[in-house]
């Protein structure tokens, strides 16, 4: 087999990537250790940057994202029992975000792939790369997979990142995870709530007009099991408490999953015809919702460099590939790890910690430059 660009996993960056260079006449395979229904089904991100949005658009996959896809024109902030909003086009020039599941992104590539795309192999698990072939095994046999260009987008676990040699790794664990759920029950605000209380952080998000995604911190290697549903209703109603007439809706838990948090990047992106893009080479702990919005910023960059190669033979977009898309990576990096140690309460966390993290959210609630900052960072930089 053979494929001019062989792509490793079936996330949001391997199927994006895969269709775009469908649309520029490139072929490519896409391999993905996991059955579609497994990668249809994992509950995941779903807060999209503008430039997002327009990347799917841009490839012919935003149809249904038209459709069901929410407006969102900023967020709210709660802390001290007050609430403050943020409006993003008046902090940003005109830019919002759009509500959106991951989950749905990949249902709708999957489809476009399969209809008019090149191979996408489910159960096919790369085993190994080298300098110009692949091994994967599909139905417990080896098969070689042949390529001018490797793109690893295998994910956080995946294998491509150890195929580049004197990488470097960079990162940073948290005391704590996020318990989060899915309920059928409309959500009780319009827009996103994330709230600082003395019982740790909690944040209300949704995934359509009458199911809510909520989420709560909780301390590392937490069983949902020991969460019934009332508790989990009670302890959000403690987070999200405020002085003002507002009441969160309960509904039927249908889904529930705890998830640790990391910072993780590794460089270069980039190892002689093999890319990295997405979770494979970097990780944000979901406070400031960058994972899946870097993964997509990483193809298109990736896309564009593949195109200018195989329509003028430069190899200089390429060459550029790994510092543009770490430049990006570390403002997301940053600005994760601020909205996380904003929000979050450590376990050792001192009454001092807790002063300095309410001084920053009132001046953000206070100057419109730093409320700015936030929002040029949250809705997307260009
Ligand atoms: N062979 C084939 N496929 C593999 C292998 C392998 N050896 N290892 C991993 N995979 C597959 C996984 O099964 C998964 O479907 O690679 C895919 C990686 O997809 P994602 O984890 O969704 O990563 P990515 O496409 O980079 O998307 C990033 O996902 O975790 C969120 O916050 C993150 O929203 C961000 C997005
Ligand atoms: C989500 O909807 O899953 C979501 C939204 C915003 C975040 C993290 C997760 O910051």
């Amino acid at each position: 087999m053979f494929a001019t660009v062989a792509i490793v996993g079936a996330g949001p960056a391997g199927l994006l990537l895969a269709r775009m260079l469908h649309n520029a006449g490139i072929d490519s395979i896409v391999l993905e250790h996991r059955d579609r229904a497994y990668v249809e089904h994992r509950q995941r991100a779903g807060m999209l940057e503008q430039g997002t949005v327009d990347a799917l658009r841009a490839c012919g996959a935003a149809g249904r994202l038209d459709r069901e896809g929410l407006v969102h024109h900023g967020i709210e902030l709660r802390f001290d029992r007050q609430s403050h909003h943020l409006d993003f086009p008046a902090l940003t020039g005109g830019r919002s975000v759009m509500i959106y599941a991951q989950t749905e992104i990949v249902k709708d590539l999957v489809a476009l792939q399969l209809a008019e795309g090149g191979p996408l192999l489910f159960e096919a698990e790369a085993i190994s790369i080298e300098d110009d072939m692949l091994t994967f095994v599909r139905d417990g046999v080896e098969e070689k997979l042949g390529f001018d260009f490797v793109v690893g987008c295998d994910g956080f676990h995946g294998i491509s990142r150890a195929a580049i040699p004197g990488a470097r790794v960079y990162e940073r664990d948290y005391p704590y995870s996020w318990l989060g759920i899915l309920a059928d029950v409309p959500p009780s605000c319009e827009e996103l709530i994330y709230a600082h209380s003395d019982r740790g952080f909690a944040l209300h998000s949704m995934r359509s007009p009458t199911v809510s995604r909520l989420y709560l911190q909780v301390p590392n290697d937490t069983d949902p099991d020991d969460w019934p549903d009332d508790r989990i209703w009670d302890e959000l109603d403690a987070r999200f408490a405020i002085d003002a007439d507002w009441k969160l809706m309960r509904g039927p838990i249908t889904q529930k999953s705890v998830t640790p948090m990391r910072s993780f990047v590794t460089e270069p992106m980039r190892h002689g015809r093999l890319f990295l893009a997405g979770d494979a080479a970097h990780i944000v702990p979901p406070t400031g919702a960058k994972g899946l919005n870097l993964a997509i910023a990483d193809v298109v960059t990736l896309a564009r460099a593949l195109q200018h190669w195989f329509t003028t033979g430069s190899p200089d977009l390429l060459n550029t590939y790994s510092d543009a898309c770490l430049r990006r990576v570390w403002r997301a990096e940053h600005f994760s790890y601020f909205m996380t140690t904003l929000l979050h309460r450590a376990p050792d966390q001192t009454p001092f910690d807790t002063r300095l993290q309410l001084s920053q959210l009132h001046r953000i609630a206070d100057s419109r430059h730093a409320a700015a900052e936030l929002a040029e960072n949250y809705a997307g930089l260009p």
